[in-house]
């Protein structure tokens, strides 16, 4: 008896959960909208939630299924998304009536410490004002000031390929792991850059800011399950009282930012950092930001820069090591660069005249869409309509909005041949032919990605110094098929970014 009471318990809860993971797949049938049919749990993400394939190659793989309907309705697991395959429609959401529009949907819901103050989570009147404070942090002025400190982690990072080169007299070249390497590269960057702190990952690996940086990290592990988790049952993760983040490790780097700024405050002391500039903002800001609101900031550019930066000089150089000829000439460029500066240190300007390395990486991040979607909530009522004034759909407060970055980099119609890698599709020749909105990297319209020009110094910067002593190679651990082996949210292989570097000299 006992037994069979156990069983139908098991079966109903079963069904519920069933229910639960299903209530929301009628949604497009009740608003005629074309849609592909979802799975329980796992909507139309089943492949990348699974780990079968990354979340770029199936956002890719559906845009392509869908293309021909201008609005489709898709399952980020059991949410419902309406994702607009045309790039005028883009337009209007995202840059004409932004208004409507204004926020990302909450992926995270947790009041815990930071993660509301961080820009990308703000709302509204919020969103505006901190958008405001934090725009001037981001100038060329700023950026040109802030190169001097990159240059310092690009020399260490030079200096450690230095001995491993050394390491190993006779030999032509050695084996790294590039994503083992950058992510190193960007981790000090950040340090340096946003939290005002000098680490060198290289000699010391164990350095406390690498270590929490590296637990705190989404893509991975068991940052990644709860990620996920307060996702997918937010309810049931605020009554378990469960944290996406060690509240230890978030103490440790509200304790870095607030003591930095203390300090500086009562000794004078400027430094060409974001910190430096987080407090001139914060003083000309009307709003009366508080500590908490000013160290958020740190933490989501840490998010930010620390996988993306690393990933796309992953992406690129597997790029050029598949391309010797296309390496070549972004060398050429290179030696005329280094040949100008005359002997003086790589800076800033020296980096944006670089014109093929601006074609090569706009081309990388193309291919390698890093952000392979991004998201708009409706916050007002809505109907959108053609460029002829027909009804297209009403949105309603609460629609979500998926954007499909890179579904669009693959379209045949805006880029023929999309798997191929042509930096010349961003020469000053033929960039007038790409199609407004199809190419996003760093998504569109106010709500864009901030750091866009922090990440291209950076990587430029790192390009530059590692071609101009290294020439890039395969290795036999060099990944095939990046694209098919990729999973989760970026492109890493599994088995790691593995290149051959030959000494120039
Ligand atoms: C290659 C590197 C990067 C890529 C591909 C990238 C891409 C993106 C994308 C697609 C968005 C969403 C934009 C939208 O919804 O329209 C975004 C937002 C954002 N990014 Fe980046 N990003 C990169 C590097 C960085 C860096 C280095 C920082 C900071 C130092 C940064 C800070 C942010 C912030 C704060 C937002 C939210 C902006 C807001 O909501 O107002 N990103 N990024």
């Amino acid at each position: 008896m006992a037994l069979l009471e156990i069983c139908l318990a098991l079966v109903v809860i079963g069904y519920l959960i069933y229910k639960w993971s299903t209530a929301t797949f009628k949604t497009f049938e009740e608003r005629n909208l074309y849609f592909e049919k979802p799975y329980p749990f796992v909507g139309n993400v089943g492949a990348s939630a699974l780990q079968r394939a990354s979340f770029q190659k199936q956002l890719t793989e559906f845009y392509e299924r869908t293309r021909q309907h201008k609005l489709v309705g898709f399952f980020n697991l059991r949410t419902p998304m309406i994702t607009l395959n045309d790039p005028e429609l883009i337009k209007k959401i995202c840059v004409k009536d932004f208004d409507h529009f204004p926020n990302h949907q909450l992926f995270i819901i947790s009041k815990e410490r930071l993660i509301n103050d961080m820009l990308s989570v703000m709302r509204d009147q919020r969103w505006k004002h901190m958008r405001n404070t934090l725009t001037p942090v981001f100038t060329a002025a700023k950026m040109r000031n802030m190169f001097t400190l990159m240059n310092e982690s690009f020399a260490e990072c030079l200096q450690h390929l230095d001995t491993s080169a050394k390491s190993l007299p006779g030999r032509k070249g050695f084996e790294v792991d590039m994503k083992v390497l950058c992510n190193k590269l960007s981790n000090d960057i950040i340090a340096t850059t946003a939290f005002g702190l000098k680490v060198n990952s290289y000699d010391n690996p164990e350095n406390e800011f690498y270590e929490i940086g590296q637990s705190l990290v989404f893509s991975r592990g068991l940052q990644f399950f709860k990620f996920m988790l307060s996702s997918l049952v937010p309810t049931i993760f605020s009554f378990l009282k469960l944290t996406i983040f060690d509240s230890a490790k978030v103490d440790y780097f509200v304790r870095l930012v607030v003591d930095a700024i203390r300090y500086r405050e009562k000794h004078n002391i400027t430094r060409p950092d974001m910190i430096q500039l987080l407090m001139e903002a914060k003083k000309e800001s009307e709003d009366n930001w508080t500590d908490d609101e000013i160290v958020a900031q740190c933490f989501i550019f840490f998010f930010a820069a620390f996988e993306n930066n690393s990933n796309l000089i992953c992406t690129t150089t597997y790029e050029l090591l598949h391309n010797p000829d296309i390496q070549e000439r972004l060398y050429e460029e290179i030696i005329e660069t280094k040949e100008a500066l005359n002997g003086a240190p790589l800076h800033y300007d020296a980096v944006q005249k670089m014109t093929y390395m601006d074609m090569v990486i706009s081309e990388s991040l193309r291919k390698w869409t890093l952000a392979a979607a991004t998201d708009r909530f409706c916050s007002k009522d809505y109907t959108l309509t053609d460029d002829d004034g027909t009804k297209l759909f009403d949105f309603k407060v609460g629609d979500r909005v998926n954007i499909p970055i890179s579904g669009l980099h693959w379209d045949d119609r805006y880029f023929p041949e999309p798997r191929k890698f042509d930096p010349e599709r961003f020469s000053d020749e033929r960039k007038g032919d790409i199609v407004p909105y199809t190419y996003l990297p760093f998504g569109v319209g106010p709500r864009n990605c901030i750091g866009n020009r922090y990440a291209l110094m950076q990587v430029k910067g790192m390009l530059y110094n590692l071609l101009l002593h290294y020439k890039i190679e395969a290795s036999p651990k060099t990944t095939k098929d990046l694209w098919g082996s990729a999973r989760g949210f970026n492109f890493t292989p599994r088995s790691g970014f593995w290149m051959h570097l030959v000494p120039r000299k």
